[in-house]
């Protein structure tokens, strides 16, 4: 089964073809296409939704057409065409979800809407180096720009929400971090590089809900912390910036690695499915795979190739392959609300 996966819910524009042949294997990525207006985002130091969705009017039909030229596949050989329907912008997600339904409708090819957070999570199931099969039940843990979720997932189709973020994101917490620091846009790699040379000792910085017994997280509590901090300081030198970034990190990954580790033990999983921009990150890799060595649990933990972490069409025909359902284009609409269901 050849798809054409469609993704604008946010900032990127993507388009990639995947093969699936068999629900049991992962599935074999043909091309991936992706246009991005991170550097207009620099220059505003975030976001502006209306430029970002004009950007991705001019990007989404070039960027499908790459997406079909490398894989060197006609519109009539693909078997479906799957699109990100929600969460995100509304601007944004009009231009992919109009285009797939103008492509669905014009090639007489079935249309698969798809969650875009489902996307994340199955974005490990494209096959890249690591060739462990990947065990249910399995947690997920989405942490990107917008969401911080933990999910189980028991078989495809059948996902539950464990819980999520209350307030601001991880990613969203480290952009705007980032930017009390003078940090480039998104704030997000640009911590973790600094964090590198840093002391995450020396800020002690609040890990909000860490002891509660649900699966919640907060973030917009630390985001003041550190302004109060650096309001404190008369001058922020390099290493003070770099231990600011090394704390803030910290901070973060305690309780996003405490409750994921409480989620495998709770629910006996064998796997562990990282994705969003935020699982690019090597620190909340490296401590995962440590908690899971210490606590001697049998889990496998994956996390997608770092291009594949943050937004792209891939991610969403994957997840296309493995829930898809039928439905006529007329019947898809962009939702921004979207959520588990
Ligand atoms: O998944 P994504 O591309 O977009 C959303 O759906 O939000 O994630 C973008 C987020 C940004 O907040 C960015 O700062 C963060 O992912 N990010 C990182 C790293 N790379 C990207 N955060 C921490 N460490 C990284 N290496
Ligand atoms: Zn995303």
């Amino acid at each position: 089964m050849l798809i054409l996966g469609i993704e604008s819910s946010c900032d990127e524009t993507g388009a990639a073809i995947i093969e699936g042949t068999s629900k049991s294997e992962r599935v074999k990525l043909l091309s991936n296409a992706l246009a991005t207006s991170l550097s207009l985002h620099s220059e505003t130091g975030g976001i502006i939704p209306e430029n970002a969705a004009r950007e991705q009017v001019k990007y989404i039909i070039p960027v499908i057409k790459k997406a079909l030229s490398e894989a060197n596949i006609r519109p009539s050989e693909i078997d479906a065409v799957a699109v990100t329907y929600g969460p995100g912008l509304i601007g944004s997600l009009l231009v992919g979800v109009e285009t797939a339904k103008a492509l669905s409708f014009t090639w007489n090819k079935p249309l698969i809407p798809t969650n875009h957070l489902y996307g994340h999570i199955y974005a490990n199931f494209i096959q890249d180096s690591n060739l462990e099969s990947i065990e249910f039940p399995a947690i997920g843990l989405i942490v990107s720009g917008g969401h911080t979720d933990l999910v189980l997932i028991k078989k495809h189709k059948e996902l539950k929400w464990l819980g999520g973020t209350r307030d601001d994101a991880a990613g969203e917490a480290m952009d705007k971090i980032g930017r009390l620091l003078d940090l480039p846009y998104p704030g997000g790699p640009h911590i973790e590089k600094l964090a590198q040379k840093g002391n995450h000792e020396r800020f002690k910085f609040p890990s909000p809900l860490i002891g509660s017994p649900d699966y919640d997280f907060s973030f917009s509590g630390l985001k003041t912390a550190v302004f109060r901090e650096v309001q404190k300081l008369e001058k922020i030198d390099d290493q003070t910036k770099a231990d600011i970034c090394a704390s803030v990190q910290q901070a973060i990954l305690d309780v996003i690695v405490k409750k994921t580790i409480k989620a495998v033990k709770e629910n006996n999983a064998k796997s562990i499915l990282l994705g969003g921009g935020v699982a690019a990150n090597s620190k909340l890799r490296e401590e995962i795979n440590k908690d899971i060595s210490s606590n001697k649990l049998n889990t496998k933990l994956f996390a997608p190739s770092k291009i594949l972490c943050t937004d792209n069409g891939a991610m969403i025909a994957a997840a296309a392959f493995y829930n898809d359902q039928n439905i006529s284009w007329e019947q898809v609409d962009a939702n921004p609300g979207l959520y588990f269901d």
